[in-house]
């Protein structure tokens, strides 16, 4: 098999993006996402509607990726898609498409994990512009609405997971401290904005005490909304009159907990390669809090460009042509796991 010209067609349906892309010979040529409105007024991803919306997606999505690839269907080398973990309706959705689609063009299916695609998304290449990929061994903070880990990356393929949490995700201590602010789903973006105008020392929540490079967010969680209960019994309108300063120093202990274990994992483990990943690495603050350490340690720090860091079918697709060229294939009985570990 020729290894150039080699096209891959990446799929991701885990949670609430449709999303297609074509990647050649590790170029982006396309990235399509189609966000789901439908759960804003839910204040959460219900997961029946997600595999519906999916459903209704993910044709109109991959035609249009290919379209804005400017390629024919035929030159397609193979199709990527993420296996798991993630919503198992929602993941069927992608797998069922990615079976049909390579079965009708005869070519090779390939599974990606999720959480592997966040990480190799730091590997997209665009056709014009700086590429600044990050050197193997490194270490990757992946933070999403679904994960929080810290990664020993050796190789495309090989990783190890040498730290993450025991409970709740960082994105998910956003998201769900926001709600109780009253903040639309998800949450995150907007403790980002408002967090921008706070005050991140006004008020101080707790910090977790747990071994080894782990984590922990529910008891955080549970303190921000038992002070917020206790608060607005004094004044129905706490919430209003400090949002800025719950949004600030919510997010500065968030923040505070994610590095203090990734500045440990770097330490221990003698990497000053360090690289973010998922949707929580757009906020402000931890990009931030990033690079004044990274001035401080001498890290080589590589933050992958905005549009990858959410969920989307580039870092499927980029990660498929790492296990094309290893000819990773995998069989049409290939099923979907919602709990999968990398
Ligand atoms: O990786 P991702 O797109 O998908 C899931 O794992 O679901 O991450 C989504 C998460 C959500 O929790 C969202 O609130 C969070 O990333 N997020 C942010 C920001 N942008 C997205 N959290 C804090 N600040 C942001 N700017």
């Amino acid at each position: 098999m020729s290894e150039k010209n080699i096209t891959i067609l990446g799929i991701e349906s885990s949670c609430d993006d449709t999303s297609a892309a074509i990647i050649r010979d590790g170029v982006i040529l396309s990235n399509v996402v189609a966000n789901q409105k439908v759960h804003e007024e839910f204040g959460g991803v219900v997961p029946e509607l997600a595999s519906r919306a999916h459903q209704q997606n993910i044709i109109p999505v991959v035609d249009l990726a290919i379209k804005r690839a400017g390629i024919d269907r035929n030159e397609i080398s193979a199709v990527a898609f993420t296996r798991g973990p993630g919503l198992l309706g929602s993941l069927l959705v992608g797998t069922s498409f990615a079976k049909g689609f390579s079965l009708s063009l005869n070519i090779p299916l390939i599974e990606v994990n999720h959480l592997q695609g966040h990480v190799l998304a730091l590997f997209i290449r665009e056709k014009e512009g700086f590429f600044n990929p990050p050197v193997f061994p490194f270490l990757c903070l992946l933070v999403s609405g679904g994960n929080s880990q810290i990664i020993l990356v050796k190789d495309y393929l090989h990783m190890e997971v040498i730290g993450q949490t025991i409970d709740d995700a960082a994105g998910e201590a956003f998201d769900k401290c926001a709600k109780v602010m009253g903040l639309p789903y998800p949450g995150g973006p907007h403790v980002d904005r408002l967090a921008k105008e706070g005050n991140p020392h006004r008020f101080e929540f707790s910090k977790p005490r747990i071994p080894g490079l782990d984590y922990s967010f529910s008891g955080l969680k549970t303190n921000f909304l038992y002070f917020l209960r206790d608060q607005i019994k004094e004044n129905e309108n706490f919430v209003e009159e400090n949002k800025t300063d719950l949004c600030a120093s919510l997010q500065y202990t968030i923040v505070d907990i994610l590095l203090n274990k990734l500045k440990r994992a770097a330490r221990e483990t003698g990497i000053r390669e360090i690289t973010v990943a998922g949707g929580v690495s757009a906020n402000s603050g931890l990009r931030n809090a990033l690079t004044e350490n990274a001035g401080k340690y001498a890290w080589n720090l590589v933050i992958p460009k905005f549009e990858y860091t959410m969920d989307n079918a580039a870092m499927i697709a980029i990660t498929g042509y790492y296990k094309f060229l290893q000819h990773e294939f995998i069989g049409q009985d290939a099923v979907p796991f919602a709990r999968t570990q990398l």
